[in-house]
């Protein structure tokens, strides 16, 4: 078919055009008809300007749907003062239409993807089942716009600090990351397969041995894990890797490419976020501490308090034998939650047990009422409060640096379960108390993670990281003796509560990863077939290195203020890694069973 292109785009029209004849190519964004006065919104990427279809010139516009794909020509005219939008960027003008032409028709849509309102209703499976049409949404193309712009300066950025961007292999061997690999059968010889990476980490690291010295990619990762809010089993990083470098380097670089990237997209988008300045560090086991997690929030306060020495010799049964069985007594402020009813207490409560809490014990500090009197001012009140001298609840108030009007939340329990609960009652605080600030992006290091964590399931260490990271040199002495107290030097970025970006410095010695191999459980017969290649590479002059990757797409889900992955990518996976819209997984025919070799059991 032939058609008129385009002279404008849809939403670069102005008064200045005044006169002028334009021609449009995009899609009919709604048609309306006012009292026989026919209007229809002409939408292209760049947005819509509204055209006018004279009846007396058409006598029939049956063919003019929403949806449909058209070639408009028309001269440019002004608006009368009363029909000007200045909603619009385009809304002081409209075209009068001279000629027209359908391009494609278009059957009425699954939802209508011009009316925002509505299209809150859509239940997502069926937006990603018709993404091509989801697609045609502002709101999707500025996501998709926005991950683009940030891609493209962080190319610029590692391109000028002299960085190689390297292709590594998707059809490879397993890099273990933690998850299931995704395996694809090898026809030549039935029984053999290879793996999709759940990262390039073995290929950026033999990239060094290479003598590539700088690398970078933005990789696609694939883990057979489920789909969660933040997590697809097919993503992107932002992997980096760098020769003859001290985890200093590694640390100031990002700091000042999130600068470039990020403070670049605010100001190129006009997002309404203030720019990233400032990157405070952190040690894993200050976080566990002071947040209760590796990846704290730092938008917002209310930092957890330990009322441990504090209430030891109280007459709560409770918190005696917590103490007893040398668990803590740990809380979190709830700012203006001393007003809470009981019912709504109840609900903080249950909150808590949904993540293992046995109980939550509560006090509402108040400057008056019928609560016992601390001095300073301040009254606790709880039916709690009688199993305590008025020196010990004076001592957890001052612990737990809590102020009239708070509730203090308190869980007895082990330290570790005590942080999985407390942290996510501080965040959901901060959710209730309005805290937790967008236009914010808190960026922090977290450094020394452990090097192992214990698999109570399989009876054996586990690497925190992945197997390639380098233990602190002062704790190498502790890999024979105590494994468990070996720091890494690992580090991950976190954002407003969310892992941004992880990385080390890297086991760069054949010896010490042998050695590794052999903590995790892995026999010499199996480290020399799973990792034979990187022994070897090691044994001929790897030069010290390290990285770190960076999760794009959740980059991207905090520029654009969503907390669904799925929003910031074109074609996501539902669940349990559908794609609804192609219908993957599917089933193969018989011919390709036989070719494979495989049989089902
Ligand atoms: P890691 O496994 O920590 O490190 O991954 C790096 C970053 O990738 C993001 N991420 C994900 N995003 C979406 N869906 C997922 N399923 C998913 N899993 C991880 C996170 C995370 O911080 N090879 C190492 C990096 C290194 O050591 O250099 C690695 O992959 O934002
Ligand atoms: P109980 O003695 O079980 O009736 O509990 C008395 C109060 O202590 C209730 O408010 C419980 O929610 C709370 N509680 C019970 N177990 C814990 C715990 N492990 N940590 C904090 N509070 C608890």
């Amino acid at each position: 078919m032939t058609f008129k292109q385009r002279t404008h785009n849809c939403g670069d029209i102005r008064l200045l055009h005044k006169d002028s004849e334009v021609v449009l190519n995009g899609w009919i964004h709604r048609v309306r008809d006012l009292g026989g006065l026919w209007f229809a919104d002409v939408r292209d990427r760049t947005g819509l300007v509204q055209v006018f279809i004279d009846p007396e010139k058409f006598p029939t516009r049956a063919d003019l749907r929403n949806e449909c794909v058209v070639e408009f020509t028309g001269i440019v005219a002004e608006r009368s003062e009363k029909n000007k939008n200045p909603d619009s960027p385009t809304g002081d003008i409209e075209v009068i239409v001279s000629d027209y032409q359908i391009l494609s028709a278009s059957k009425p849509l699954p939802f209508p993807v011009s009316d925002e309102a509505q299209m809150e209703s859509v239940s997502e499976d069926l937006r990603i089942k018709h993404r091509y049409l989801d697609l045609r949404r502002a709101k999707m193309y500025r996501g998709l716009a926005i991950r683009a712009a940030a891609n493209q300066r962080i190319r610029e950025f590692l391109t000028k600090k002299t960085f190689l961007e390297v292709e590594t292999p998707i059809i490879t061997k397993s890099t273990p990351e933690g998850a299931r690999d995704y395996l694809i059968p090898y026809r030549q010889t039935p029984g053999l397969w290879y793996a999709l990476p759940q990262s390039p980490q073995q290929y950026k690291q033999l990239l060094m041995v290479g003598g590539i010295e700088r690398y970078f990619q933005i990789a696609r990762c694939f883990r057979d894990e489920s789909s969660r809010a933040d997590r697809q089993p097919e993503f992107t990083q932002l992997d980096l890797e760098m020769s003859f470098v001290h985890e200093e380097d590694i640390l100031s670089l990002n700091e000042e490419m999130v600068k470039h990237v990020i403070n670049g997209v605010i100001e190129e988008f006009g997002l309404e976020k203030e720019p990233v300045k400032d990157f405070p560090r952190m040690t894993y086991a200050e976080a566990m501490l002071r947040y209760g997690c590796d990846k704290p929030d730092i938008r917002f306060g209310l930092e957890l308090f330990d009322a441990t020495e504090a209430v030891t010799g109280c007459e709560f049964g409770v918190f005696n034998s917590t103490i007893e069985a040398e668990g803590r007594i740990r809380g979190v402020r709830y700012p203006g939650g001393s007003n809470l009813s009981r019912k709504e207490i109840g609900i903080v409560e249950d909150f808590c047990k949904e993540f293992g809490a046995k109980g939550m014990a509560s006090m509402a500090i108040e400057a008056d009422g019928e609560g016992i009197d601390i001095g300073n001012g301040l009254k606790v009140r709880s039916s709690i409060a009688k199993f305590f001298t008025v020196d010990q609840l004076r001592a957890v108030v001052e612990t737990a640096k809590a102020e009239a009007g708070d509730l203090l939340c308190f869980i007895a329990d082990g330290y570790e379960v005590g942080n999985n609960i407390l942290y996510r009652l501080r965040l959901e605080i901060g959710d209730r108390c309005g805290l937790r600030d967008p236009r914010k992006l808190a960026y922090m290091w977290v450094l020394d993670f452990p090097l192992l964590e214990w698999d109570a399931d399989g009876q054996r260490w586990s690497s925190m990281h992945h197997p390639f990271t380098m233990p602190k040199v002062e704790d190498l002495h502790l890999m024979a003796t105590a494994p468990g107290k070996i720091r890494a030097q690992a580090y991950d970025l976190v954002c407003n509560g969310s892992e941004a970006a992880g990385g080390s410095i890297r086991i760069n010695r054949p010896d010490i990863q042998a050695q590794m191999f052999t903590l995790l459980g892995i026999s010499d017969a199996t480290q020399q077939e799973r990792f034979g290649h990187i022994l070897e590479a090691f044994s001929y002059g790897a030069p010290p290195h390290g990285g770190i990757a960076w999760g794009l797409d959740r980059l991207i889900m905090l520029l654009t203020d969503t907390e669904n992955i799925r929003e910031v990518m074109a074609f996501p996976k539902t669940g349990p890694g559908h794609d609804p819209m192609m219908n993957a997984p599917s089933s193969i025919d018989a011919q390709q069973w036989a070719e494979l070799g495989l049989k089902m059991s």
